[in-house]
């Protein structure tokens, strides 16, 4: 007998102080994979345009590509919440946005969706919760937006960012948002965003101080090309196979050994 993961449910993890374990999946074997392990929340991230499709961005990916692999991800999901992102420029106006949720949802079977952005998308997350639509916000280094960021680093060092980083997060919040994810800042904002807001807060790169973790599958595997990205860790490296190591990340997730100080910023 499974208890699906709700959205409720995340809310009263935090509340209770325990970790929230979420990890990105693009097929169903994988998220069958991941179900059995534990992992609270599967993501199906636009990161699959890298991964999956081997382009250098997130930018290819489409609506279509996100409702096929989210489809093929709920066929292998029978516990952990379902979370798809909305893909680069799926989401101009609030009607857009709806939209394509819609068909995440309809067709992808997810059960949440996420977008990246503070207060410009204000106005869309709160659209799209008045269509009864659970939305997870994305803030710090948005990969959507590298044309204008120029390179994937570590985000709001300065005081001034970091407080624009706080008021966004706030907003997104009072919009209605029902989870954010912050990527790739000093671990003390992580912490600070996640003690000031009700709703749990999911860090990648963001330090040890937020309400749950995620990571981009084949990173930790060890899959990644190039060399790993700081917040990394190979789990792999210890584990006899894939399971294992899927099961490692989700016991040091829970438990608050990952991510460490050397994964952090
Ligand atoms: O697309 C993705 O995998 C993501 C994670 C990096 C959070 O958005």
């Amino acid at each position: 007998m499974v208890n699906p993961i709700t959205v409720p449910e995340l809310s009263a993890m935090k509340s209770r102080g325990e970790k929230i374990v979420v990890l990105t999946a693009y097929d169903a074997l994988f998220a069958q994979v991941l179900d059995d392990a534990g992992v609270d929340v599967i993501l199906i991230g636009d990161s699959l345009g890298m991964v999956i499709q081997g382009h250098a961005t997130t930018l290819p990916t489409s609506v279509e590509d996100m409702v096929y692999h989210s489809k093929c991800v709920a066929q292998g999901a029978r516990q952990a919440l379902l979370m798809a992102d909305l893909p680069f420029m799926s989401y101009p106006t609030p009607e857009r946005a709806a939209e394509n949720a819609a068909r995440l949802i309809r067709e992808g079977y997810a059960q949440m969706v996420k977008l990246e952005g503070g207060r410009n998308r204000v106005d869309t997350v709160r659209f799209l919760v008045e269509q009864s639509i659970p939305v997870c916000g994305h803030l710090g280094l948005l990969p959507q937006s590298i044309h204008q960021l120029g390179a994937y680093q570590v985000q709001a060092r300065e005081d001034r960012a970091a407080q624009i980083l706080l008021e966004d997060a706030l907003l997104l919040q009072e919009a209605g948002a029902s989870l954010l994810v912050i990527e790739c800042v000093p671990a003390t904002l992580g912490e600070e965003v996640s003690s000031a807001l009700d709703i749990p807060v999911i860090g990648i790169g963001a330090g040890p101080g937020c309400d749950g973790q995620v990571l981009v599958l084949h990173d930790m595997l060890g899959l990644g090309a190039g060399k790993r990205p700081r917040f990394v860790k190979d789990f792999m490296a210890e584990a006899d196979d894939i399971r294992s190591a899927i099961r490692a990340y989700v016991q040091a997730v829970r438990e608050g050994s990952f991510p460490a100080e050397e994964h952090s910023f």
